[in-house]
């Protein structure tokens, strides 16, 4: 792990109560999959080249058409404001700052129109499709309203993941604060939580429905598996993200890392594919760029950042990654994510 993020782990475990730690730390099961995630991107050799000029790197890129100063995104994640007085406004502020792109979660503590109207960058919004499915398509709509120009449709969590480590420990959001995006789309109380639940029954069709309500490109979001991916694609997906949600749904399954090779022969160069789950330096973004990923997404060490220093701490974590992969690249001969090429990394 880089030293910057290992060191805004340290100050997020000093200032935050230990139920929010568990919280943002947590992975389902036995946490297999959680212990498996960083390891398995260092697990990758790499090949350099040499004696190419490598006296400028660049890692400005496009995704979806949107612009990015790098290739490192913010994760969607529940209830920043468990971290941040400022929620999920601090987040997009830090991370527009450094250039990046955010994904916003359906279970953000701030509205989107908020969010919206603090975002310095391009934003992104997360969507599940809730048993209430009117409940996403009016959150969709207003998420384009509000200026995310994607939504990134969840599809790994039909049920939410037990996670032992907090099982029977309540963290105290607030109803006012848990439901905020839905509370004027519903009546408050127990059956509106009911509502807003996943709905397991979902298929590829809500592909094409939200991009029809949203006006937005669709880019699904937990796929692990080649023909999963082509499936997704064939339904009118314009992305795919290879996820293990963090460690935080089916636990033992395959780490994204060895996911990622897999899901990219299933899309044959269609849509960009997206990797996450235990990117912690440019070295472990490096391998997933070499293998073909067209940009990774960054979970707790955003929330790391945003408790240890506001929307600064997620601009700076932000920026440090981007200096170490620029620098990795460097050292591997590349000038350019795109320069790199699957021989520069082999697994072991
Ligand atoms: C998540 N993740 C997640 N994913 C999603 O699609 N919607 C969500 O609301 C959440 N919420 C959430 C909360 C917390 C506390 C964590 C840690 C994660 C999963 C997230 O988007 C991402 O897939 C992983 O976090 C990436 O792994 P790393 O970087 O945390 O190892």
């Amino acid at each position: 792990m880089l030293t910057e993020l290992a060191d805004s782990r340290e100050r997020a475990r000093a200032v935050l109560p230990p139920e929010i730690w568990d919280y943002y730390e947590a992975g389902s099961g036995d946490e297999v999959t959680l212990g498996e995630a960083e390891a398995a991107w260092r697990d990758f050799r790499l090949r350099p080249r040499v004696l190419h000029d490598v006296s400028r790197v660049d890692l400005a890129t496009r995704l979806l058409g949107t612009p990015a100063a790098s290739p490192f995104v913010v994760a969607p994640m529940a209830f920043h404001a468990l971290a941040h007085p400022d929620g999920e406004c601090a987040t997009v502020r830090g991370a527009g700052d450094a250039g990046c792109l955010t994904v916003v979660s359906t279970r953000a503590s701030r509205t989107l129109e908020e969010v919206g109207a603090a975002a310095t960058g391009p934003w992104w919004f997360q969507a599940y499709l809730m048993r209430d499915r009117g409940l996403t398509e009016a959150l969709v709509a207003r998420a384009a309203a509000a200026g995310a120009r994607a939504v990134v449709l969840t599809v790994d969590t039909p049920y939410v993941g037990r996670k032992g480590r907090v099982a029977g420990v309540r963290i105290a959001v607030p109803d006012d604060e848990y439901l905020i995006n839905l509370a004027q789309h519903l009546v408050p109380g127990a059956v509106a939580r009911e509502a807003a639940e996943q709905d397991p029954s979902m298929t590829p069709d809500t592909i094409g429905r939200l991009a029809a309500v949203s006006g937005l490109p669709v880019v699904v979001k937990g796929v692990l598996r080649g023909d999963e991916a082509a499936r997704c694609v064939e339904a009118g997906a314009t992305g795919v993200v290879v996820s293990t949600h963090g460690g935080r749904q089916l636990d033992r399954v395959v780490p994204s890392a060895h996911a990622l090779p897999d899901v990219l022969d299933g899309v044959g160069g269609r849509v960009p594919v997206l990797v996450d789950g235990g990117i912690r330096s440019g070295t472990d973004a490096l391998v997933a760029l070499a293998l073909g990923a067209d940009a990774v997404l960054v979970g707790r060490p955003v929330l790391w950042a945003l408790a240890a220093g506001g929307a600064a701490g997620v601009t700076a974590t932000l920026e440090a990654l981007a200096a170490h992969l620029r620098h990795v690249l460097a050292l591997t001969g590349a000038t350019s994510p795109a320069d790199l090429d699957p021989g520069a990394v082999v697994g072991r």
